[in-house]
Order: C-alpha cells, then structure tokens, then sequence
C-alpha cells in the first residue's frame, strides 16, 4: 500500500499536484483543510505535512497509530510536541534555510521603510495628503548598521545591503568574521548599540536572547538610530521598546515579531507612530514557498522510498 500523505496548512499550487500526480503516494486531495477534518484523517496518515496552523499534540498523535512521519514546511517546530513524537517514533523534519533569503530580504525592507517613511507617507496619501516635509527621511548609504547574531540570516543581510557602502559590524559570540570587506566583528553588544545608525536582530529566541533587547541597550541607542526585528518576539522587552519609541529617544523601529501572536488587537505598540509593524512576513514570499514545498516534497519521497531521513528534528 502507498503511505497516506496529508498537507494540512497549505502548500505550492504547482508542487502540491506534481506530488498528487507521483505514483508513490496516495495524497489527500486538498492541500489545506481544518483541523476537524484532520483529527478524521489522522487514523490513516502516513506522512504529514504542516505549517504553523496545525500543532501536533500527544492528544493527536493518540489518534494517529499510522503516522511515521510529521514535516514542518519552515523553520520552527514549536507547534510540535516533538518528545511525544520521539516517545512514540513519529520522526521530524524541518525545512531549514528555505525561508532566509525571504526574511533578510524583509528586514532590509523595513530598514527602509523606516529610514524613507515610506508607510507612513502612503497612509496619508490614502486619505488626500500631500504632506511632503513631515516625511524627509534619512539614506541608508554608508550608514553604520549593527547586526545582532551573524548567522544565516544576518549574514544575507550585510550582504544584501552590500550596495549601499554601509559599515557592518555584528556582534555573535559563536561567529569568527566575515569575508566581506565592510564587515567586521564587534565584541561588545553596548558599543554595538551606542554606535550604530541602524541596529538589526537575527538572533534566535532562546535563555540568553530572551529579553536580551532592554532598557539599558535601547537607552545608548544614538537618538537617530532605528531598530528593526525580523527574528523573534520576545528578544527585545516590548514595554522597554514602547517607552523609548514612545519617548522619541530613538528615531523609529520595523518589526516583524512579537512577543504575542498575533499581536493584541489594543497592544499599545499599535499605538506607536514611529513604528512600522507587519504581521510575521518574513517568510511569506511565493519564492520562500516554493522552496519550502520543494524541500518537503524531496524529504517525503526521501524518508518514504529511500528510508533517509533528512533535517530531523529532535528534542
Ligand atoms: N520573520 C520571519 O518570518 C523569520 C523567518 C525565518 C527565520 N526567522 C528568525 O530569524 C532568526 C535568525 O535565523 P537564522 O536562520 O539566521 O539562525 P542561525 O542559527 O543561522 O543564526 C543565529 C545566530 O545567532 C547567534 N547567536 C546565538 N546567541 C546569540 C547571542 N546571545 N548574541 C548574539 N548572537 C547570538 C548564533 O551564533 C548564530 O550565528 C531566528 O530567530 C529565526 O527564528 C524569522
């Protein structure tokens, strides 16, 4: 018999029917469906695949004697109770790197939006504007940019913004340099902060990030400089934030994560006029999807035909 294959939360078009048309699964028709008609599926399921929509609980996998198999089309599993997975030997993958370009991409975007003002200049045009010198804004060229955690992502970055003759330094601990002429590592995060025109945060949500963005670094932020997350809610202290942006003592901020998601509908942040928000896009480009859907097709046909078992997860 062929192994069961669900997509619960929503796949590639293209990829999505490339992957029903192969003869070694049998694929549920939809690529999205609700979680009702999941926990019905799930007595039959093989192979799974899901977003963020669906978490995998030990109430599921109960339901689930058949599973072998859960995929993570992106980065987090934390919508997956990956102990009770080990426990009952469902294995677990991820689709890492799929998404990075998309979310270094992103966190230039709102460097830029932010530096030129630009939603906030769209806003008023919507409603009749044509306020010209509330919006003057500042280059990004040969500003000093501070990147917080030089990994994958934060190291697209300085690459992407290579054309704008910035001056880069980053400050991670576990990175040794770069190979990038205008790039240079910065040992101490204070003076990393206190120096940059515009700081940027790709590091990951863990015990020493948590909170790690606080009153006393946002406070040696230069009165001009602007920060931007598009990593995780949670590693800057969004009351700090909301005091200082609302103090004026930094020129603005872009973020693309927050503590709470979806972000409290009365957040005071929403309330900010020198913060541009978007709602966790970093990832969502129809590049980033295809690729994603790419690589879950290519492990689903890995672990199923060939018993390989790529990018697991584990506790
Ligand atoms: N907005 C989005 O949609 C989106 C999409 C993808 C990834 N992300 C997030 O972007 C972030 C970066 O992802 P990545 O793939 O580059 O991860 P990565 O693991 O490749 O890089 C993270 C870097 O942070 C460094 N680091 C760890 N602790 C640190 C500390 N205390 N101080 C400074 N640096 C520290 C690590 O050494 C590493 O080099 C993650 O938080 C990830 O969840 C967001």
């Amino acid at each position: 018999m062929k192994p069961f294959i669900v997509v619960a939360d929503g796949f590639d078009k293209n990829l999505f029917e490339d992957l029903k048309n192969t003869n070694e699964f049998d694929v549920h028709p939809s690529s999205k469906i609700t979680q009702e008609e999941l926990k019905e599926l799930l007595p039959k399921i093989n192979g799974l695949v899901i977003r963020s929509a669906t978490t995998i609980t030990k109430e599921y996998l109960d339901l689930a004697p058949n599973l072998k198999y859960v995929i993570r089309a992106g980065a987090g599993t934390d919508n997956i109770d990956k102990a009770s997975c080990q426990e009952v030997g469902v294995r677990v993958s991820n689709t890492p790197g799929a998404n990075n370009n998309s979310a270094a991409e992103h966190a230039v975007a709102l460097m830029m939006t932010v530096l030129r003002k630009t939603a906030w200049a769209h806003s008023t045009m919507k409603s009749g504007g044509w306020d010209k010198s509330k919006f003057t804004g500042n280059e990004l060229a040969n500003k000093k940019v501070g990147i917080l955690g030089f990994g994958q992502i934060g190291q697209i970055v300085a690459k992407r913004i290579g054309g704008f003759d910035p001056e880069v330094q980053f400050f991670d601990p576990f990175q040794e340099g770069s190979d990038l002429s205008y790039v240079s590592k910065c040992d101490d995060l204070k003076k990393l902060f206190s120096e940059s025109d515009i700081i940027t945060i790709h590091t990951p949500l863990m015990d020493a990030t948590r909170g790690l963005v606080n009153k006393e670094l946002l406070s040696l932020m230069k009165p001009n400089a602007i920060l931007i997350n598009a990593a995780r809610g949670g590693i800057v202290n969004e009351d700090d934030l909301y005091e200082v942006l609302n103090a004026g003592k930094i020129r603005g901020a872009g973020f693309d994560v927050y503590a709470t998601e979806p972000l409290e509908e009365d957040s005071k942040l929403r309330s900010l006029d020198n913060l541009v928000m978007t709602p966790h896009l970093g990832a969502s480009t129809e590049e980033a999807q295809f690729r994603v859907g790419e690589m879950a097709v290519h492990q689903l046909k890995e672990f199923f035909i060939n018993e390989n078992l790529l990018n697991e997860v584990r506790v």
